[in-house]
């Protein structure tokens, strides 16, 4: 066996042979001439000339070997559906739907917004975009109108697939009226939306641009659509994602170099394989859900189990907070991938839960999404009595940074750190302010990667390519590096700890968020003069938005039931803009806001404040009282 040194070492000293080999791991319909085209730093072009198509590799390909095998296995505990599609049930869903997306006017290079919650429909729609190359643009669930109408205004989209709506722990998410609204405030307007009904909520139908995918289905039931072979680097999707500014960024991914890197990861770092069962508890709209519910377990053969509800109830909608357990035991679940926030979730629960069930099938559970805290990585370790493996990434990447590759060594992990720098990636420390190299070990600094970036990784910003560089690419002086916005060290082993964002993103359960657009969506209200939002430590969520407002009418201040009611219009125009998820779990009023004596927001001190830590270097403050008020505020609860 290699060692993973050997291995990551050749990834880096000869990338060509190294990604040649891996891009065996899929089907092309023809070879590529040239591995890496790095000639336009920081854009990488990857297995140019070489034409394939995801869809083919998730589904078509199994078609021989594993026709009758499970591919898709859906669950629900909301609506009580659980239903399993085997390769070729999964290829004539997928047929229908693209001949469905077709009639619509659907060709390649076109866009398609798929805004469902977790239906094995929403799958269909994904791979159905990757068979005709047209390119997919999912939106979390969760995003409400606001948010949802400027990523249809980027996008552009020519059909938009939607249902009437989704249900979480047995509340109803309307989002076929959410979408109506989206559309009615967008200036690009879509021709056509495909919905299904699955008889949760009702729907006003718009004539001439509505219809129902049942209708649509029936009508190509027996449809055969070939896969349209793409160049390698034609895009496949695009993915939102929040950063610095409150404007979303489409993260644009190719379709040769995604198929390879997902192909690889299932193999050295998943040990995922064919025939085996995935559960990734993540969500489409995010992009752990595009890599590792949808395309890599199936590129890899496996079944893929797509669950809706909480993890806390069952499938007759009783309370069963070892559901995923007694899934795992049901499907015979080999690797398991949540995040921390879960765990925490079912750490609450009754810990025989977790004996209750026969888990001898699975062999690791991954999480990812936000650091993974001790006693919580300790919690499932015991209970599990599997490797633990947690894994660093970003919407960007695409697939894992920092984790350790079992099926490459067996390598050992350590509490606190999700590992080492996996094969492709060039990760370096660097000091914030000098932009210097950090080599000696437990030195803090911004984790950044040198170019080329590996297969995978996402390819600009949608429509943005000065965009693209200038976020992620010029953040330190005289130096073209890709910045993660991720504090880090490295110990003397090699193994990175990630100590939170340098930008202002902030991490709700797992789901990124940027406070600037929750600021916007406060700004938005009439009796808000000024406002700032940071992150707050929870021992649940992990962070929460905590929101400081100075209100336009200084008498809110000493007046509690007014302040009271502008709070619940605060969080209600937030769940109207940018949904639930994003709401603050407090909005507290002050008379001023801390600032620099340039005017510069310090949100890290206000977030100090809230956390009950110093507030550090304070010399830039201007008013030391604003500060205190914050303080204050906090204190009085
Ligand atoms: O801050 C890091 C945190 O989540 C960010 C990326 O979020 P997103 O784009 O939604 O992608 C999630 C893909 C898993 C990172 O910049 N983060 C992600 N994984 C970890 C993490 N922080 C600590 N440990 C992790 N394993």
């Amino acid at each position: 066996m290699t060692s993973y040194a050997d291995f990551y070492r050749r990834s880096i000293d000869e990338p060509d042979a190294f990604w040649a080999e891996q891009a065996k791991l899929i089907d092309w319909q023809r070879p590529f001439t040239r591995v890496c085209n790095y000639d336009n730093p920081p854009f990488v072009h990857w297995f140019e000339g070489g034409k394939t198509n995801l869809c083919h590799n998730a589904v078509d390909r199994h078609l021989k070997d594993r026709p009758d095998q499970a591919a898709l296995i859906y669950v629900s505990t909301e609506t009580g559906l659980e239903k399993t599609y085997s390769f070729a049930e999964l290829h004539r869903e997928v047929q229908r739907m693209a001949a469905s997306l077709q009639a619509l006017g659907v060709q390649k290079g076109d866009r398609v917004l798929i805004y469902m919650p977790m239906v094995a429909e929403a799958a269909f729609a994904m791979l159905a975009c990757a068979r005709l190359g047209a390119i997919h643009c999912v939106v979390f669930g969760g995003f409400a109108s606001g948010s949802l109408a400027s990523r249809i205004d980027d996008a552009t989209p020519k059909v938009v697939v939607s249902a009437d709506a989704g249900s979480r722990g047995g509340k109803i998410v309307p989002y076929k009226q959410l979408l109506d609204e989206a559309i009615r405030l967008s200036s690009h307007k879509p021709q056509a939306v495909l919905l299904t009904d699955r008889a949760l909520a009702p729907m006003t139908m718009v004539a001439g641009r509505d219809h129902l995918w049942s209708a649509l289905r029936a009508a190509h039931i027996d449809a055969q659509v070939p896969c349209e072979w793409l160049d390698s680097t034609d895009i496949s999707y695009t993915i939102y994602t929040s950063g610095t500014t409150g404007k979303p960024k489409g993260v644009q991914r190719d379709t040769g170099g995604y198929a390879v890197a997902l192909a690889a990861s299932m193999t050295h770092i998943f040990d995922g394989r064919a025939g085996e069962t995935y559960f990734s508890t993540s969500d489409i709209g995010w992009v752990v859900g595009h890599s590792y519910i949808i395309y890599g377990p199936l590129i890899a053969g496996m079944a893929t189990l797509m669950y809706e509800g909480l993890p806390t109830q069952g499938l007759d909608k009783q309370a069963d907070g070892g559901i995923w357990w007694r899934l795992v035991e049901k499907y015979k679940v080999t690797a398991m991938f949540s995040a921390p926030t879960a765990v925490r979730v079912l750490k609450k629960q009754d810990p025989a839960l977790l004996k209750k069930y026969d888990l001898s099938s699975l062999r690791a559970l991954f999480l990812a999404g936000e650091p993974l805290d001790e006693p919580t990585a300790r919690w499932i370790s015991e209970g599990l009595n599997v490797p633990i493996i947690d894994n660093y990434w970003q919407t960007e990447t695409g697939w894992p940074l920092l984790t350790v590759a079992n099926g490459v060594e067996q390598t050992p992990s350590k509490f606190g750190s999700p590992g080492i720098p996996m094969y492709g990636y060039r990760v370096k420390l660097l000091h914030e302010s000098t932009g210097e190299e950090l080599t000696q070990p437990n030195e803090k600094g911004v984790v950044v990667l040198e170019g080329p970036t590996p297969p995978g990784f996402m390819q600009t910003v949608w429509k943005d390519d000065a965009r693209f560089v200038n976020t992620y690419w010029k953040t330190v002086p005289g130096k073209m590096v890709y910045s993660t916005f991720d504090w880090g060290i490295r110990d003397e082993d090699g193994y990175y700890f990630i100590l939170g964002r340098t930008d202002d993103v902030i991490n709700v359960a797992g789901h990124r968020l940027g406070t600037r657009e929750i600021e916007e969506s406060i700004s938005g209200h009439a009796g808000v003069a000024e406002v700032a939002v940071v992150g707050v430590a929870d021992s649940l969520k992990g962070q929460v938005a905590m929101a400081f407002v100075v209100p336009k009418d200084g008498s809110v201040l000493g007046d509690s039931a007014a302040a009271l009611k502008l709070e619940s219009e605060i969080m209600k125009r937030v769940d109207g803009d940018l949904g639930a998820l994003a709401r603050p779990s407090r909005v507290r009023f002050v008379s001023l806001l801390p600032k620099t004596r340039s005017g510069k927001l310090l949100r890290r001190a206000i977030q100090a404040v809230c956390e009950g830590r110093e507030a550090g270097d304070l010399t830039t403050l201007d008013d030391p009282a604003a500060l205190q008020q914050i303080r204050d505020r906090v204190q009085a609860g």
